[in-house]
């Protein structure tokens, strides 16, 4: 049998009294998508930040490929694989789009800062920034300045800024928040294809449901913290507490599944 990828044991993070996450377990295995839902606040961002080591847990374990990686610093985690995109937008503007996956990429090569400029000269450098941004379908951009290209081409860059470093996990966090539907089916469709691609196991965070169920191989449903359900799309779908959190046969849910969407 294969062995996870990723296996997280008893993962919590208390803030002061409030619990953030709360005994999480979840093993993912390698190459697979897997989506986390829940509402605002329910811990996802939280839990990413435990995992690519920006917050130590207040208890718990992460293991990575068999390693125990619990509370190493994010350069660690980062050089064992594993890359995160943030919920917010977090590019350079002043830069152009093949500057900016050039900053990556340089880091991942060892360059210094100082030393960017003579990587950016760097033909290997270019050559594998290009084929970053046509793989993200981004390339006639990129010698555009980031800031003005358009919301969407901005999360595919960050993406590609996410893959500079040429992890196995992938954690996204929310990658089509604040999209057009058009840009999100995009978004998605350019997911789906890298996914396929067998490079990469993912881990999304998302609210709108169309992506969840398109992208998600499994889903581990979040709630006050604590995982509520873990499966497969229908497995969830037919799970009666999620059903009963979610999916409007509960309190305040005037849009129904939209909201529930979470
Ligand atoms: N640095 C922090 N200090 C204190 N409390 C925090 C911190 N980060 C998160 N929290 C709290 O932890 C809980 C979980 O927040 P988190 O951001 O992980 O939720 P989320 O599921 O990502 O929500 P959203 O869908 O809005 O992004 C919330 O109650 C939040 O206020
Ligand atoms: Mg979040």
């Amino acid at each position: 049998m294969t062995d996870p990828i990723l296996n997280i044991h008893n993962l919590t993070k208390r803030f002061g009294g409030n619990t953030a996450v709360s005994g999480i377990n979840l093993q993912v295995m390698p190459r697979e998508t897997l989506a986390i839902i829940g509402p605002n606040g329910a811990g996802k961002t939280t839990f990413y930040n435990m995992v690519s080591g920006r917050m130590q847990p207040t208890e718990g374990t992460v293991e990575l490929n068999g390693h125990d990686i619990t509370g190493l610093k994010p350069h660690k985690i980062s050089r064992m694989g594993v890359s995160r995109s943030f919920q917010i937008n977090n590019i350079f503007p002043e830069m152009t789009v093949r500057q900016n996956v050039e900053v990556a990429l340089s880091a991942f090569h060892g360059y210094s800062r100082k030393l960017f400029n003579l990587a950016s000269g760097n033909r290997k450098v270019q050559e594998e920034a290009d084929e970053l941004l046509n793989r993200l379908s981004i390339g006639e951009l990129s010698s555009q300045r980031a800031g003005i290209i358009s919301y969407g081409d901005k999360r595919l860059l960050e993406i590609a800024v996410v893959l500079a470093t040429r992890p196995k996990l992938v954690l996204l966090d929310e990658p089509t928040a604040g999209m057009t539907p058009e840009e999100t089916r995009r978004v998605t469709k350019l997911i789906r294809s890298l996914a396929d691609s067998g490079d990469y196991t993912f881990l999304i965070t998302e609210h709108d449901m169309g992506v969840v169920f398109d992208l998600a191989d499994r889903i581990l449903v979040m709630h006050r913290g604590e995982s509520l359900a873990v499966g497969t799309v229908e497995e969830v779908k037919n799970n009666p507490d999620v059903k009963k959190a979610y999916l409007g046969e509960d309190e305040d849910d005037e849009d129904g599944e939209k909201e529930a969407a979470v």
